[in-house]
């Protein structure tokens, strides 16, 4: 098969991992004879310092025509304090919105080699295997007015959406349950938010055309709580986007490390967008030593959701477990035994054991 891909690497080590992860998928299309080419745009603090902007307009078209997006990180400590039309994560909040990216799916599972990396205790982790549904578009994060009022003396965010938004992404969770164990999870604030009341109320009237799904509702501080002392409870969660950000960068405590978390953004067709959870990790950036398996688990993702490769996913998915299993792991990875390695060697090992050979 043929495919286009566009890389936007962003800023700090998001170019370091996005070069890692097209290693990888040059690999698997000389080992399965795919065709993927690739073309790399800017985005983030890099498109600022470039372009102007955060999300150039010749960005956003070469997307459009991509078979899917792979993109690193965006932000950094020098565009801190821009004013906020030029902050980059306006690029990632605008590509999103741009390509109708709703829905975010954010696999968390806990990797053999890695239960001891998790400082929460080995019998907590182990069987940990859920999925995030975390609405992208809308919530907290979009809704109008989001503002500074009467000479910066008061303030205001909105939380708004529409049923329509609400509809697609509870759909969206119900039928990755039904690929999975067919338990969903809906987390909200119902006690105290109307839009809670009305998601809640959304969800229980799309629960009869899935019966074979069980559904549960939980407010969102239990499930902060229950994530990381009882986490084998969930199968899929689906939440508001800012619930689904918090949650998410803790359920990654159950992997180890935030540089193992990988995640897709799609829209109503197969289109995605594939980009690890962690940020531009500006503390580590320019230095070599990042953690490259969220974006090779990303790019897996990329394979699987985009361009129907199962077997091809699978293949990246067990050589990064295989990786792991030697005990090569980056220093992020609280690992004792085994070799620390950096983001080259890390990346080498994957992609030797990509190949049917090894
Ligand atoms: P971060 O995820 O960049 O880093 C948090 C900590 O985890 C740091 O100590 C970092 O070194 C470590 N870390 C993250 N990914 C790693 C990897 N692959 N390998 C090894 N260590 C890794 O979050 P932080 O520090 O809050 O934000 C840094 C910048 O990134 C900010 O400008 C922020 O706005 C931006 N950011 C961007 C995101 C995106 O592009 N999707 C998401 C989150 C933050
Ligand atoms: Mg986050």
């Amino acid at each position: 098969m043929k495919k286009h891909i566009v890389l936007l690497p962003g800023d700090g080590i998001g170019t370091e991992v996005t070069s890692a992860a097209k290693d990888v998928l040059e690999t698997i299309a000389d080992e399965f004879n795919h065709t993927f080419t690739f073309e790399s745009k800017d985005i983030g603090g890099t498109a600022i310092d470039q372009h102007g902007s955060p999300l150039p307009q010749d960005t956003i078209d070469a997307c459009r025509k991509a078979d899917a997006v792979l993109l690193g990180a965006v932000g950094g400590p020098k565009w801190d304090n821009n004013p906020s039309h030029l902050r980059p994560e306006k690029g990632l909040l605008g590509i999103r919105k741009e390509l109708n990216l709703f829905a975010n799916l954010r696999p968390v599972q806990g990797f053999s080699n890695l239960l001891h990396a998790s400082p929460l205790k080995r019998e907590v982790v182990e069987n940990s295997d859920m999925l995030i549904v975390r609405e992208l578009t809308g919530g907290l994060y979009f809704g109008t007015p989001s503002e500074r009022r009467n000479n910066g003396s008061d303030v205001v965010d909105t939380l708004a959406y529409s049923r329509e938004e609400i509809e697609r992404i509870i759909r969206r969770a119900f039928d990755a349950a039904m690929l999975r164990r067919k338990h969903l999870t809906s987390v909200d604030k119902a006690n105290v938010l109307e839009s809670s009341r009305m998601w809640r109320e959304i969800v229980e009237e799309i629960k009869p055309e899935y019966p074979e799904v069980t559904v549960e509702h939980m407010l969102v501080d239990a499930a902060a709580m229950k994530l990381i002392t009882s986490p084998t409870q969930f199968d899929v969660i689906v939440t508001e986007n800012m619930f689904g950000d918090i949650l998410s960068d803790e359920a990654s405590v159950l992997t180890g490390s935030l540089g193992m978390l990988p995640s897709a953004s799609l829209n109503e067709e197969a289109f995605g967008l594939y980009e690890p959870v962690h940020g531009s990790a500006p503390d580590i950036a320019g230095q070599g030593i990042a953690n490259p398996l969220a974006t090779i688990l990303s790019a897996a993702l990329m394979l699987r959701h985009s361009f129907r490769m199962e077997d091809e996913a699978k293949r990246i998915e067990c050589a990064v477990s295989e990786a792991l299993n030697r005990g090569y792991h980056t220093g992020d990875l609280n690992v004792k035994d085994g070799e620390q390695v950096n983001t080259h060697k890390m990346t080498a090992v994957v992609v030797e054991l990509l190949k049917a050979d090894s």
